[in-house]
């Protein structure tokens, strides 16, 4: 979603700013501008479409002394040049851009228009450089802070005023911002990956402060003017984890790259003399574990799916009751929070406004909520009461995939964690730690066989609906599937259990509608088998994704792809390979924009 970034120091800014904005572009955007200090006045650029448009039209050689950046993904007003930040005041000496959303824009506006204010867009966000200017009176600090004290909703800002080259000032409230230090030069960002390149030091701001940026130095306060100290902190992220390497897309790398990153996910977490899993930050002992009657994962999209797969997980193994939960839907359904319920959020990002304000909702309401994010430091990870980083390194492609295996590594080693303090035996618990050991081999294996579903993707390019089947463990892992294919070639696609076919699904089969079917050799074999010969008799084409040497699902589907035999609950990490690298390919074929999907956000900051 929108991104911001932020320039002051001894450098030509305007190259700064473009380049930041080039590592933000994979949140999704629409459009983008710069606004860059020079000595005879504010110069602001901005242009619908890529990136690249941008710089088409900004002088090759980088300039000015300050500037601020913007990727905007439309909220109120169409995507037009007007509407793209950053949006200035009427003298033109002000600038702002913004992610999140002024709630009571309309009425700011109608007080300023009343005032002799002339806006030039339809945003939100303009409203913000024209209070400001009303406000503004010589301290720039100042006028922000009684700036904010209007706003309604949620905000990260950045604001520049030519009469103060060498200055910016950012207020947070419900959208992040991110200082990061260097000598003689500072950034400010919505994200990290828009600095990583120049600096690894960074700060966080929190909701409900104001920092003022100058190249030597910051200061932060809080909305009442009370000065705020906060550490320095590192970045552990490499900058080539930014880069495509030799990849033709960053989705495919972060397809490629599981078998690495699912091992980071373990590293020093699963303790082979004990048999057990070992998570420091959960910041609980072991009989507060003990006494956990119930666990609720919430989170949304690609992290929903993963909280579902371990739902499974922890009933079978932990024997707890266990759910996951849509955090768009349990924020407004007054959840009922049980006593000796743990509440995990699962966001990659650690920023999804869903997630975030359901996990509000739940800590507001007394929950013990954990959170289990990738990224290091982001307001997800900092609000829960303790958590796990899942360190499968930053993701660049919108549409998620090493996040969803890392997040059920560290769903995994809590559940062999609760199991082992509960029924499990030693033996079991060092078969799943093995297990767990043997997945980048496995992974591997499931990756070998891209070529082939290269093919399947040219052979299927024709097919506008598909159905993903799958059951027990492997259901949401179809879900998951569809969603991936949805996301990134744009073809409908529903996941169901194979199941419920018969309940509904089954009226949309003819020719042109393939079903793609997860055959595990597990307990539901049979009975997925049985749902396939359904779909063949009505003329349905089946694609199955089934276990090396399954000859009799071989003979009924039209299609078949094979994975490596693995224990029941390992599959859905060879399972979900075959239908990432499938949505890949089905992107390729139809020329989609595989990393930057049309509409999506990596990272949905809004409601
Ligand atoms: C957006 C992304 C999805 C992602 C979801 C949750 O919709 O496009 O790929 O799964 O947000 O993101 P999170 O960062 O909370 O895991």
């Amino acid at each position: 979603m929108c991104g911001i970034v932020g320039y002051c120091g001894n450098k030509p800014a305007s190259g700064i700013l473009l380049e930041g904005l080039r590592r933000l572009e994979y949140r999704g955007y629409d459009s983008a501008g710069i606004c860059v200090g020079t000595d005879t006045g504010l110069k602001v650029i901005k242009k619908t479409g890529k990136i690249r448009d941008l710089k088409a039209i900004v002088p090759e050689e980088s300039f000015g002394h300050n500037g601020i950046g913007h990727t905007r993904w439309a909220t109120h007003g169409g995507v037009t040049d007007e509407n793209a930040h950053p949006h200035t005041d009427c003298s033109g000496k002000i600038s702002v851009v913004h992610n999140g959303i002024i709630e009571n824009y309309n009425q700011l506006k109608d007080k300023l228009l009343a005032k002799g204010h002339v806006f030039k867009s339809e945003t939100d966000t303009e409203v913000i450089a024209h209070l400001v200017e009303d406000i503004y009176t010589g301290n720039l600090t100042q006028a922000v802070r009684e700036t904010v004290k209007h706003l309604k909703g949620t905000y990260g800002i950045v604001v520049m005023h030519y009469d103060n080259p060498n200055l910016l000032v950012g207020a947070r409230n419900g959208s992040p911002l991110i200082l990061g230090v260097s000598d003689n030069e500072m950034f400010v960002a919505s994200d990290v990956n828009a600095m990583i390149s120049y600096t690894k030091q960074v700060v966080y701001l929190e909701d409900g402060e104001i920092i003022s940026i100058t190249p030597d130095g910051f200061e932060i306060s809080d909305f009442h003017e009370k000065n705020i100290s906060r550490p320095i902190n590192e970045v552990d992220w490499e900058f080539e984890s930014f880069e495509k390497g030799n990849f033709e897309h960053f989705m495919l790398k972060e397809i490629f790259e599981q078998k690495e990153s699912v091992m980071r996910g373990m590293a020093g977490r699963l303790n082979i003399n004990l048999a057990t899993g070992h998570l420091g930050g959960l910041n609980m002992t072991n009989s507060e574990l003990l006494n956990i009657e119930r666990v609720i994962i919430v989170a949304a999209g690609t992290s929903f799916h993963a909280g579902l797969v371990a739902s499974y997980l922890l009933e079978s193994l932990a024997r707890i009751p266990a759910s996951a939960e849509l955090a768009s839907e349990l924020r407004y359904r007054n959840p009922i929070i049980q006593k000796n319920a743990l509440y995990f959020v699962v966001s990659q990002s650690g920023e999804t406004a869903d997630t975030l304000f359901a996990l509000r909702e739940l800590k507001r309401k007394g929950a013990k909520v954990l959170g289990i994010c990738n990224v290091v430091g982001s307001t997800i990870a900092r609000e829960t009461d303790g958590g796990v980083y899942i360190h499968s390194g930053p993701e660049i492609a919108v549409a998620s995939t090493k996040a969803f295996t890392s997040q059920l590594v560290a769903l995994y080693i809590f559940t062999l964690l609760m199991a082992r303090m509960k029924d499990m035996s030693f033996e079991a618990g060092s078969e799943f730690a093995k297990q767990m050991f043997s997945l980048p081999d496995i992974m591997d294996k499931a990756l070998s066989k891209a070529d082939e579903i290269k093919k399947l993707a040219k052979k299927y390019n024709f097919a506008r609906s598909f159905l993903f089947l799958g059951r027990g463990i492997n259901y949401p892992v179809a879900m998951e599937g569809a969603l991936k294919l949805k996301e990134i070639s744009y073809i409908h696609a529903e996941g169901f259990s194979a199941a419920e076919i018969k309940h509904g699904p089954i009226a949309l089969i003819n020719e042109v509608t393939p079903s793609l079917f997860l055959v595990p050799d597990d307990r539901l074999r049979e009975k997925v088998i049985s749902n396939m010969k359904e779909v063949k008799a009505r003329k349905g084409k089946v694609i199955a994704i089934a276990v090396e040497g399954d000859k009799e699902v071989a003979q009924i589907a039209d299609d078949i792809i094979t994975v490596p035999h693995v224990s029941e609950f390992i599959y859905p990490f060879v399972m979900i390979i075959p239908l990432q690298l499938f949505a890949y390919y089905m992107a390729i074929e139809l020329g989609r924009d595989v990393d930057q999907p049309r509409n999506l956000a990596k990272s949905v900051t809004v409601e």
